[in-house]
């Protein structure tokens, strides 16, 4: 295999660090540089195996940034660059929706410009399923393909669907070798505790409600991290430039059975589920088609929902520092403001 230099936006977070991971493990002889900010969702001790390897560099540098962007280029020649780097919260992002436009809009087209000044031979950008708005909980047959029509419902997925098209225009516009995957939900290590599964699990250890939005029965389509990292992989090495890559497993779950499920793992009581106000616009249901990525590319998803989940809540058991640091920090205040009125 090559050598190639990769830098990876978003490092420091959930699927970015698993990436970092994988990638490390995967190619010995590749540089990662991984590009954070550390928001509140970035968090160094995440990658601290990482900084280890003589292979992988850490620059804290916000992607908006475009000089300490220009510079990075400059120093590094990458050969890939994969942004993951974005505001990812929906619900902070129907209360504060300017960051979302500005980080996620913003950032691609900061790394496409250095892209196109430093002639690097692939930009992929990481988006998401939200992009396709939803499905209705009637119509199982209903899958989103990779050309089902941009639709979406928060600040959030509005500001992913735009990058998107930003992404194609530079394609289309400048030659720029682009390639899109848009991933259904993930889950898996390294999950901020702020997401469905991971602030479930934390509550349950210590008997706090689990806040279930609305009637609980609103449908996502899980997909543990690794095989998403594995999607990426295959993308950035054979995917065929200026296309996009929907990514997902056929694991469509009402939000209500995997909160009874992560309650029966840790023998804690269904008294706990807590019915709480629903999310403003709150997508009904989300189903990939990933045909595409399984004929083109050879792609399946290896980890079972019930494997993943029994490995994921294993992994929130033995690395209790890891979230503690996290939410007795910042996360708290932002816990008190969301749920505090509910
Ligand atoms: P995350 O919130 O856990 O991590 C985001 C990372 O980006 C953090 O480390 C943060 O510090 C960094 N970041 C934010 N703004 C930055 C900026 N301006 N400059 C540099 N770094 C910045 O997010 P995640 O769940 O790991 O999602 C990663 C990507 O995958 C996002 O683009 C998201 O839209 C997409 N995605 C997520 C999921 C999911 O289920 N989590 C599914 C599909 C797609
Ligand atoms: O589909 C991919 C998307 O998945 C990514 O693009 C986003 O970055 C990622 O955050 C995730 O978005 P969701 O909104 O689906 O994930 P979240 O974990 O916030 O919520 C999952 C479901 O659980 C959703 O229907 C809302 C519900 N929920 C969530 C929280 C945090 C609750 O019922 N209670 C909660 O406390």
């Amino acid at each position: 295999m090559d050598k190639k230099t990769i830098i990876v936006t978003g490092g420091a977070g959930f699927i970015g660090s698993n990436f970092v991971y994988h990638m490390l493990g995967k190619y010995p002889n590749y540089r990662i540089v991984c590009v954070d900010c550390l928001t509140y969702a970035g968090n160094l001790s995440t990658l601290k195996k990482a900084l280890e390897n003589p292979n992988f560099r850490f620059a804290k540098i916000d992607i908006r940034d475009a000089e300490a962007i220009d510079k990075l280029f400059a120093e590094e020649h990458p050969d890939i660059v994969v942004n993951f780097a974005a505001e990812s919260h929906v619900d902070r992002s129907i209360r504060d929706p300017k960051i979302f436009l500005e980080t996620n809009i913003m950032g691609p087209e900061v790394l496409m410009e250095a892209c196109k000044k430093y002639n690097v031979s692939r930009y992929h950008q990481v988006s998401t399923d939200e992009v396709y708005g939803d499905l209705p909980l009637d119509r199982p047959d209903l899958f989103f393909t990779e050309t089902t029509n941009l639709h979406a419902s928060s600040p959030y997925s509005a500001s992913k669907a735009s990058a998107d098209l930003v992404t194609l225009a530079y394609h289309r516009t400048y030659g720029l070798p682009v390639t899109i995957s848009r991933c259904s939900n993930n889950y898996g290590p390294y999950h901020f505790p702020e997401k469905l599964i991971p602030l479930m699990i934390i509550n349950a250890l210590h008997d706090k409600p689990l806040p279930v939005y609305g009637d609980g029965l609103n449908v996502r389509d899980w997909l543990y991290v690794e095989d998403h990292c594995k999607a990426i992989d295959l993308i950035i090495h054979n995917g065929k430039v200026g296309e996009v890559y929907n990514v997902g497993g056929h694991n469509e779950m009402a939000n209500i059975d995997i909160v009874k499920l992560i309650l029966k793992e840790l023998g804690k009581p269904e008294s706990l589920i807590t019915f709480v106000e629903d999310r403003k616009g709150h997508d009904r249901r989300y189903a990939i088609d990933p045909t595409k990525i399984h004929n083109e590319l050879g792609w399946l998803p290896e980890t079972k929902f019930a494997d993943g989940i029994v490995k994921t809540i294993k992994w929130y058991l033995e690395n209790e520092d890891w979230w503690q640091e996290i939410i007795s920090g910042d996360y708290q205040n932002y816990y008190e403001k969301m749920y505090g009125d509910k």
